[in-house]
């Protein structure tokens, strides 16, 4: 058993993390920048959601004093603007902060959650990402690195956000169509993230993680409506109009944002994996249809109409 701290541990991935390291008998201090909005974690008893300033290295330090391995699972798509100020600070800044902290706090281990295509293109998103990474790995710290393709479960910000829209839109124009993603489950990099603290073999590597298929943004749409059964038009629009669209977006408050121009330079690149991270670290990947039809409601109708059949029977 160990202690691990979690910074951005509140959301998405996190959860399902604190979930997996509670399990495995780890005890979770979760560092958030507001506890009270994060009650829902605070039902296990080996997890403390820690209200912190986590841009303040002494705050930072404090929180890490003990712990076997910090996680550091902050990120943002989105910033005011489009000066990448916003990323700078939340990607650049915030992880040379975490690697000093671990220093003035003598933990060693370092989990460093970034995605794939870090460092490259144009966007601010992958610059920051890039240059985070580099932060680590000029650290003396044992460090590992993450970058997955996008992620799927449940809460997720693709098919999830792809049903809100699709349930209310019969036509669905669609930026950067024909970009690829291997969409890899929350469980499976979750599960990466375990398997890379009990391995000393992951200090220093970095892992590629992506699911078994791989599918445009169009495709991924597409299989949304099927699961949802609903019949939609899904129609790629030009370049020209995406990068219109994406501006139009730009001044909008971050939560508002469905697309901006950094969006737009992230999605000039296929996110698919060159290497298998999921199998480097054991783990065999979960296929989309294994688990999104559940989530998005199709599955309740399966075992619903499974069900009717047998009383058929
Ligand atoms: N989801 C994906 O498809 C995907 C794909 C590739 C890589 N990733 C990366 O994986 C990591 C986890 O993703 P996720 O989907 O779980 O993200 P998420 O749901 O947005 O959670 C990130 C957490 O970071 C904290 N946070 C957000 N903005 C912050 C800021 N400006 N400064 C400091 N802390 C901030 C928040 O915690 P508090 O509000 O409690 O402080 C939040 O719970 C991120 O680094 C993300 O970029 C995600």
């Amino acid at each position: 058993m160990s202690k691990i701290v979690i910074v951005g541990g509140t959301g998405f991935v996190g959860r399902t993390l604190v979930h997996m390291l509670v399990s495995a008998g780890h005890r979770v201090d979760v560092l958030s920048r507001n506890r009270e909005r994060q009650r829902e974690l605070l039902i296990y008893p080996a997890v403390r959601v820690i209200s912190t300033d986590v841009y303040d290295p002494k705050a930072l330090a404090r929180a890490f004093r003990g712990a076997d391995a910090v996680v550091n699972l902050v990120g943002i798509l989105n910033e005011f603007g489009n000066s990448g100020r916003g990323f700078e600070k939340a990607h650049v800044s915030l992880t040379r902060t975490i690697v000093d902290a671990c220093g003035e706090a003598g933990v060693s281990r370092l989990i460093q959650m970034s995605a794939l295509n870090a460092g490259a293109g144009q966007s601010h998103y992958l610059r920051t990402r890039g240059q985070a990474e580099d932060v680590v790995k000029q650290s003396s710290l044992d460090w590992t690195l993450i970058r997955p393709s996008v992620i799927f479960g449940p809460g997720d910000g693709l098919f999830m956000r792809f049903a809100a829209l699709l349930r209310i839109a019969p036509v669905l124009p669609l930026a950067r169509a024909s970009t690829r993603f291997a969409p890899v489950w929350v469980g499976d990099v979750a599960c990466a993230i375990v398997s890379a603290l009990n391995r000393s073999e992951s200090v220093g590597r970095t892992y590629e993680l992506g699911g078994p298929e791989t599918l445009t943004l169009k495709e991924i749409c597409q299989y949304t409506a099927t699961t949802l059964g609903l019949k939609r038009w899904i129609v790629p629009i030009p370049d020209v109009i995406a990068r219109l669209q994406g501006l139009a977006f730009d001044y909008l408050p971050v939560p508002l944002k469905a697309f901006s121009s950094d969006n737009y330079r992230s999605l000039l690149l296929d996110s698919v994996p060159q290497t298998d991270g999921l199998a480097d670290l054991g783990i065999r990947a979960t296929p989309i249809e294994q688990v999104v039809p559940a989530y998005l409601g199709d599955g309740k109708q399966r075992i619903l109409d499974d069900y009717r059949a047998e009383i058929r029977r």
